[in-house]
């Protein structure tokens, strides 16, 4: 594969080189569902609406000497985009044997039904901690924006996710509220969320030195 004939990107791990004249047309979602049978990552509006599809790309920084991850559209993303890049689907967030804290989260917090657009807000959360293992509430909010969840309602979702936040900054998540507690004074944002649905005080923690790393192999470019 040359610069000119083809794209090398990494998906999960892999290396995958595409080596054929790429029709610029050919979006990452089709290509990830369809060539690599990666049918994580769910297509609904197939045109940047929904989130469903929601994947995670990462570059490489020089200046910085670490990697910066973003929560892309797979539907509107063309794969030419990807060349160089490290994607991460859900496939490559966890797995029924070696479940990843987002998705505990989620499935224990009942934050999904029918489950379509789990995989897009496992993603964005997804880019969130690789950036911010310790997140705020504001950011947890900004990351999610994209997601839509026409079944479950956003409750549990947000309390799922809200608990990395309540966890990293040592907050009471809700117990203290109306109390003496450290939600009194910082959690006016929530303050609905007050009586929480669950605790996830007990679940395990999150640890950003189990996540898959950045390909040595695109770091060379
Ligand atoms: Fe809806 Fe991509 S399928 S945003
Ligand atoms: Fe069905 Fe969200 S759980 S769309």
């Amino acid at each position: 594969v040359t610069a000119t004939t083809g794209i090398f990107f990494n998906v999960n791990g892999k290396d995958v080189w595409v080596d054929q004249n790429l029709d610029p047309e050919l979006s990452l979602a089709y290509f990830l569902r369809n060539k690599l049978g990666l049918r994580g990552t769910k297509l609904g509006c197939e045109e940047g609406v929904c989130g469903s599809c929601t994947v995670v790309l990462a570059t490489w920084d020089d200046t910085c000497n670490k990697a910066h991850y973003r929560a892309v559209n797979a539907c509107l993303v063309p794969l030419f985009h990807v060349h160089k890049s490290f994607v991460i689907t859900v496939e490559g967030v966890g797995s029924r044997d070696k479940i990843h804290p987002i998705q505990d989260r989620l499935a224990r917090g009942h934050a999904l039904q029918c489950g379509f657009c789990s995989p897009g807000f496992v993603m964005s959360a997804y880019a969130l901690l690789r950036n911010h293992p310790n997140p705020t509430i504001d950011q947890i909010n900004s990351a999610i924006r994209a997601n839509l969840c026409r079944c479950t309602g956003y409750r549990p979702i947000l309390e799922a996710l809200y608990s990395f936040s309540y966890e990293s900054s040592g907050c009471c998540g809700g117990k203290g509220a109306g109390g003496s507690g450290c939600c009194k004074e910082t959690r006016s944002e929530t303050e609905e969320y007050e009586d929480k649905l669950l605790s996830f005080e007990d679940f395990p923690k999150y640890d950003p030195t189990q996540e898959i790393i950045f390909p040595p192999s695109l770091r060379s470019f």
